[in-house]
Parts: structure tokens; C-alpha cells; sequence
């Protein structure tokens, strides 16, 4: 019976195939085609088995599910009820799932297989944030075409990135894995992710489908804690939340995740306005929707569903087409549709986006494509990956502080204390989301730096950071005590000409579940620090952490200060090129630097309010013991040069505004500058921040040499959506400001029509 109905499915295509031409919406037809004649064979278990989603055998990515061990799963996938597999991984293994699916079911349908292929797959990139510090877009997307290019050569056809969630919060741990606070740099980011990982013609074996997520305002836990509730307004959530969704479905994003929050009440996994009306509505988006892990189920702990069953007809109708580890779709929806709950064009319209999917994979023409052990072992972890992945970590580092320009170090004659568990540390430079990373496989600084002979080097751990297991399921133990290696560092420290100490969070210290109320320097570090510059006060701190630290001491005392993130498997030999001058410099960054927790959540583009400041008076929009500035503002970042901004110039016409600025390296060395542009919409029918960024242009500058950078102005910038959800344009009084970070050095008024 199979293979007959196997047969019709080839001759469909071979029709079909004939008449392809290259035009994609000829391809789209014919695949939808396609799709349509394997849903008319396709019994209803059938089809809700492509909504179905297990975890594998091996990692989990979420809560160890309560049901569904490795016989049920086998049983399920014969019986053609599962329609995609994530956390399989390796050739060998997904072959062996897929061959169930292909070759024992009656259909004989391919499954989907999803992995979080995040910032890399085995050889890691930096953490999103940390890539998104380049402003760099063609080499975030190169990064993304990279990682999918591993990951592909594993078995893998999709990834579940990029997290497009914007965040303000950086006690919130997932703020790693975005691309920080803002809105239109965030967009430009999802849309280059998605290029990254998709490319041209997702059919091609070296690429994934990507998948936009969390469907929607994930990033604004109350408090910033992970899974909490998100309640904002209707403004923010048009303005701020949805535009890089928006930008990563017209990117052409095949699918989305919704997410773990309810926003304003309703759990987004059961948001009908999210993901019927906005997403598949409005926004016209023909990929599918997946759940997040367990979300389902989890509607029942918001309060939103009485049970498994209701969850899941809640899920269905609101548009979640796939369940990924609740176990509700395959149990509940045919019974469900039975009684009249769940329409069957429900199932029919979620099996058809996810079947479109996998024909545009190529999976049907060959369900093992992403199956060539020869392939396998060439792509993962070559030469080709570990050079981007080198590259991207440099363009990644943000020089925060850099007084009496004490870096770049010298190169030889010097003697260079090493202080610090991180800097010799090989697992947290890859970060939290390392799944199929080989552990202790990061170059660390310590390595990195021992390149450079001709300096006396000597390293000292000053404390340990962390000890325990850090993993997925266990908790990271922050050393809180421990102060016995103090001694050995400060005597280190003491016979050096430049002290060196890399100090911050572990690679779990970050992610998913890691929501942090404090956001100094974890464990005794903060105590190490300044024992050290109480011995030697030419420090070089050298930051890895995946969020926003409160390094307030560090910037009053410390004369050198560079964020280095958690830089993935190349970290320590792009801090050390760094660190030496051999690579200027160039990154800015992403999210605002808080001065102290009480500020957050703090981003440079808050509403003007009714008391705006400073006065002399008290009655003001103020901390009465905080300053209202950040540490280190949205945008900042040094380099190794220096550049002048002048001659803004700005020409209005009806439609159009161009806005000119002269940028000149006045330093003596080649450097990279990202100029950035930011407007003021002055008096709006709703109220606009006090600045948005709407520009911004990475050039390379030799010493004494000018560029005039010109940007252009049109509706798409200078509007905004109104409480009904509705883009709108006003004319009136602009201001426009141009600088190299968001407080910037030139600013004019222009009128807009
Ligand atoms: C995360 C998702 C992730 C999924 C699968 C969830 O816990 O929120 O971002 O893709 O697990 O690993």
C-alpha cells in the first residue's frame, strides 16, 4: 500500500516538475500542488501526526517530559503521527528516525528535523548579542550561513533561531540570545539572520528553514524573569514588539515559534490575535506556527485551560499549527475535531503549511539530502568555519573604556599578569545554547594570548568562578566565598607592567531560565577586582558575560575596559588579537549598560513624560539616589582612532529627507566607525521617544581621510502605528541626530512635508 501511494506521490511530482519554471510563484503553485494531492490521501491521524513534534532520544531543551518514552515514539512515527523530530542530531542518528518515518510509515512522509542551531552548531559564533555588537549585517548573515552549513551536514533541516524578541531588561537571561534593545537595529538583524540561514533556495542542502520567535513580547517578562507575564500596551507591542517579526516574515521566514507568556491575559501559545489575525492575517504569513516547548500544556498552569484537551483546542484555533513535547495535539485533536471543536480545515490548513514546508526542503525528492556522512565530516568543524567564526568574534568586541590608551598592549618586553578562571576557561565562551559543541573546545584568552611569546606572560585564577555541574538540567554554583587563590594573584599582579583580568558570568550564567536580580560581577570577583588594583592599577578588564553587567566601580577605577561576551570557539584568539592591536576595535554596543539594577529596565529611547530633566527642583522624572544616565549608553563602543563628526546637512522634499554628515578618522590607525542616525518625531498624535535610530552605516576609515555618509529618510522611517494598529505618517517638526553612539555629537530640526 505504501509504495503505490508512494508511486502517485512521484508521478505528481515528475508532472509537476516538468512544468517548474524558475519563477517562484510557479514554484509555489506546484508545490502547493503537491501538497494538496498528498492531503487528499492523507487519513485525519494522519495529518494531525505532521502537528506532532517529539524531542529525540538524547538532549532535552526543556522540563524531561512525562511521557512519551523511545517505544511509544518508534510506534508513533510507523504509524505516521509524528510529523517532525528536534534535538536529533548527526547523520547517523537522524537517518535512523527518518528512516522510520520514510520507509515504515504508510505515507512514508519525511520528518522535519529542528535543532537550536542558535549561534552555531559545533563550532560555535559569538552569542547573538554579541554578534549583533558588530552592526555588522553582512557578516551576522554570513555567521547564520555558516551555522546552517554545519548544521545541515549534521541532518539537521531547520533551526529554531533567530530569537527576534526585543528586551530592555538585562536581568532577563535570554537577553543573549537577541539582538538587544532596539527595534530597527533589531529588525535589520532578523532579516540578515534569516537570509543567513535560509538563503537563496531552501531546497539547497546547505541551508535550514529558520523560525522567528517568541511569538510575541517574550522579552518583556514583568521583572525579567523567564516565562513571566507580559503586560504592555498596545503601542509598545505595535512599535517595538512586532516590526522584526514583521521583518523576518517579509524576509521570508518559513516559521515562527510563539512563546512561553501570556501578553495582556492571554497565553500567546492561544493568541488567536497573534498568530490568526496579525500573523496569518494581516501579515498574510504561509509558513507554520510551532509551540514552544511544552506550551501547550502549560496554558492549563497560566489558567487559561481546564485541561490537556482544552489546551489544545485552544492552541489549534488560535493557529499554533505544530506541538512541540506537550503530547496534547496527537492525544486530543481527532477527537477534538469529532466532536465539532476543532474544524477539520484547521488541521487540514496547519498540516498544509507544514507538508509546503518540507516540499520546499527537498525532503520529499530525498528525505536523506541532509544525510551524507562524507559531507558530515568535511563541513563540521572545518577550516572554512573556524575562520568566520574568528572573524565574527573580533567584529563582535565592544571597547567600552580605553584611558591613557593603555591598549593596544605592547607587544613585547612586557610583563602581562592573566588573572581570572575565565581566561583559561574553554566552556563558557560557548555560551549557553552549545548543544552540539565538544566541551573545553574554545580557544581561551589564556591560549589566545600565549601566541604572543615576546611578552612574559603569567596567569593566576584569583577564584574560582564557578564550580558544580552546568548543564541544562543542573544549576550554576556561583562561588561566593572562596578567596584562597587571591594571594597567589595579587602577587601576580604586583611584579606586572599591565594586569589583564577576565572577569563575568559563566556560559550557563546566561539563557534560557538564567534570570539574574543582580547584575554585578558574580561570586568574589568584584572582591578579586579591586584586591588586584589595590596592587597594580593598570588593569585591562576584559568582560565575558551574555547580558548588561552593573560594572559601575569597574568604569570609576579600571582605565581599560573591553566586552568580550561569550565569543564562541575562537574567543580567546580574537580577544588576544584585540588585546594586541593586531584587529581594531569597531564594535557598539546593542543594549544600555545599566548604572545600577534599580534602573532597569533602561534603553536610550524612553518617552519624553511630562517632567522631563534635570531641574534643580525635585519634582522631576529622577532617581533621588541614581543618576537617570546609563553606564554606557545604546551605541557606544571605541576604537583604537578616533573620528570627528561635522557638517550635518539635511535637504526635506515631500517624500524624502537626506541627511549628510562628513565622518573623519582623526586618530593614526585604519578604523571602523558605525555612524548612526536617530530621529525625534517632536509633537505626534501618540507620543514618540526622545530619540529612534532609523540609520546607521559601518565604513573603514584610513588615518586624516573624510567620507560624507548620506542617509535617506522616507515614510518607513518617520511614521509610526497608532493605538489602532495602523501605520501613519504626520508631518510636522523633526529632530534628526547623527553621531557614533546614541548620545550623539550633531543634531538639527527639519520640517517633514
Ligand atoms: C525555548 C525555545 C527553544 C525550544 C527548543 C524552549 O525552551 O524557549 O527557544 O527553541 O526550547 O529547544
Amino acid at each position: 500500500m505504501k509504495n503505490y501511494i508512494l508511486l502517485i506521490l512521484v508521478c505528481i511530482a515528475l508532472v509537476n516538475c516538468k512544468s517548474e519554471s524558475k519563477s517562484n510563484d510557479v514554484a509555489k503553485s506546484t508545490i502547493d500542488k503537491k501538497v494538496d494531492s498528498l492531503l487528499n490521501l492523507m487519513t485525519l491521524e494522519e495529518k494531525i501526526g505532521q502537528m506532532n513534534q517529539y524531542n529525540g532520544f538524547w538532549d532535552v531543551t526543556g522540563p524531561v517530559p512525562s511521557e512519551g518514552d523511545a517505544a511509544k515514539k518508534y510506534e508513533h512515527l510507523r504509524k505516521g503521527w509524528v510529523g517532525s523530530m528536534l534535538n536529533v542530531r548527526g547523520v547517523e542518528n537522524v537517518r535512523k528516525v527518518q528512516k522510520v518515518a520514510v520507509e515504515e510509515s504508510r505515507l512514508g512522509i519525511p520528518l522535519i528535523i529542528g535543532f537550536d542551531v542558535i549561534h552555531g552548531y559545533e563550532t560555535q559564533s559569538p552569542i547573538p548579542i554579541a554578534e549583533a555588537a558588530s552592526w555588522d549585517l553582512k557578516a551576522i548573515q554570513k555567521s547564520a550561513q555558516m551555522a546552517a552549513k554545519e548544521a545541515a551536514a549534521a541532518g539537521i533541516n531547520w533551526t529554531f533561531a533567530p530569537m527576534v524578541d526585543v528586551s530592555r531588561d538585562a536581568r532577563w537571561g535570554r537577553v543573549m540570545e537577541g539582538a538587544g534593545e532596539d527595534v530597527f537595529l533589531g529588525s535589520k538583524i532578523a532579516v540578515a539572520r534569516v537570509e543567513g540561514f535560509q538563503g537563496k533556495d531552501l531546497s539547497n542542502e546547505e541551508t535550514l528553514s529558520a523560525c522567528a520567535k517568541h511569538f510575541a513580547a517574550y522579552g518583556f517578562a514583568e521583572s525579567g524573569k523567564d516565562y513571566n507575564t507580559a503586560d504592555i500596551g498596545i503601542s509598545t507591542l505595535y512599535n517595538t514588539v512586532l516590526p522584526p517579526f514583521k521583518a523576518a516574515k517579509n524576509a521570508g521566514v518559513r516559521t515562527f515559534m510563539n512563546s512561553f507568556n501570556e501578553l495582556n491575559g492571554i497565553p500567546a501559545t492561544g493568541d488567536k490575535f497573534l498568530q490568526r489575525d496579525i500573523l496569518k492575517g494581516e501579515w498574510a504569513f504561509d509558513g507554520f506556527v510551532v509551540s514552544d516547548w511544552g506550551s501547550i500544556m502549560e496554558m492549563m498552569d497560566h489558567g487559561y485551560a481546564s485541561d490537556k484537551k482544552h489546551a489544545a483546542a485552544l492552541a489549534a484555533n488560535a493557529g499554533s499549527d505544530m506541538d512541540m513535547e506537550s503530547y496534547a495535539y496527537v492525544n486530543e485533536l481527532s477527537g477534538l475535531v469529532k466532536e465539532g471543536i476543532v474544524s477539520e480545515e484547521v488541521i487540514n490548513d496547519a498540516a498544509r503549511r507544514i507538508l509546503k514546508v518540507k516540499f520546499e526542503l527537498g525532503l520529499f525528492e530525498n528525505p536523506y539530502k541532509y544525510c551524507d556522512e562524507k559531507r558530515e565530516k568535511e563541513v563540521i568543524g572545518s577550516k572554512e568555519m573556524h575562520d568566520a567564526a574568528l572573524d565574527m568574534a573580533k567584529k563582535s568586541i565592544v571597547l567600552l573604556k580605553n584611558e591613557n590608551n593603555l591598549l593596544p598592549l605592547e607587544k613585547s618586553g612586557k610583563k602581562i599578569a592573566l588573572i581570572g578562571a575565565l581566561a583559561s576557561d574553554k566552556n563558557s565562551p560557548l555560551g549557553s545554547w552549545r548543544l552540539a559543541a565538544k566541551d573545553n573546545s574554545a580557544i581561551s584568552v589564556l591560549e589566545g594570548m600565549q601566541k604572543y611569546p615576546d611578552n612574559e606572560l603569567t596567569y593566576a585564577e584569583g577564584a574560582a568562578v564557578v564550580y558544580g555541574a552546568t548543564n541544562f538540567v543542573h544549576e550554576v554554583n556561583v562561588n561566593t566565598k572562596d578567596t584562597s587563590k587571591f594571594k597567589e594573584a595579587i602577587q601576580t599582579a604586583k611584579n606586572a607592567d599591565v594586569v589583564v583580568m577576565v572577569l563575568g558570568e559563566v556560559g550557563f550564567q546566561s539563557g534560557e531560565a538564567r534570570s539574574s536580580a543582580n547584575l554585578g560581577l558574580p561570586g568574589v570577583q568584584q572582591e578579586l577586582l579591586e584586591a588586584i588594583y589595590n596592587v597594580n592599577k593598570n588593569i585591562v578588564l576584559v568582560l565575558n558575560n551574555g547580558r548588561p553587567l552593573t560594572i559601575t566601580w569597574a568604569d570609576n577605577h579600571v582605565p581599560a575596559i573591553v566586552e568580550a561576551w561569550q565569543l564562541g570557539s575562537q574567543a580567546g584568539n580574537a580577544i588576544a588579537e584585540i588585546l594586541y592591536g593586531d584587529y581594531n576595535p569597531s564594535g557598539k554596543l546593542p543594549m544600555t549598560f545599566p548604572r545600577s539594577v534599580g534602573q532597569v529596565p533602561i534603553y536610550y529611547n524612553p518617552k519624553n513624560t511630562g517632567r522631563p530633566g534635570p531641574k534643580k527642583e525635585v519634582f522631576w522624572s529622577h532617581y533621588q539616589d541614581e543618576s537617570n544616565a546609563p553606564l554606557y549608553p545604546f551605541g557606544h563602543g571605541l576604537s583604537y582612532t578616533t573620528f570627528n563628526y561635522s557638517n550635518l546637512k539635511v535637504s526635506a522634499a515631500s517624500n524624502e529627507v537626506k541627511v549628510s554628515v562628513t565622518v573623519t578618522n582623526t586618530g593614526k590607525v585604519v578604523g571602523k566607525e558605525v555612524v548612526q542616525l536617530y530621529i525625534r518625531d517632536i509633537i505626534a498624535s501618540v507620543t514618540r521617544p526622545v530619540k529612534e535610530l532609523k540609520g546607521f552605516e559601518l565604513i573603514s576609515l584610513k588615518p586624516s581621510e573624510s567620507k560624507e555618509i548620506t542617509f535617506t529618510l522616507t515614510e518607513k522611517e518617520l511614521g509610526f502605528f497608532n493605538n489602532q494598529g495602523k501605520y501613519i505618517v504626520e508631518p510636522g517638526e523633526f529632530k534628526v541626530f547623527v553621531g557614533g553612539s546614541s548620545v550623539t555629537s550633531l543634531e538639527t530640526i527639519f520640517q517633514y512635508q
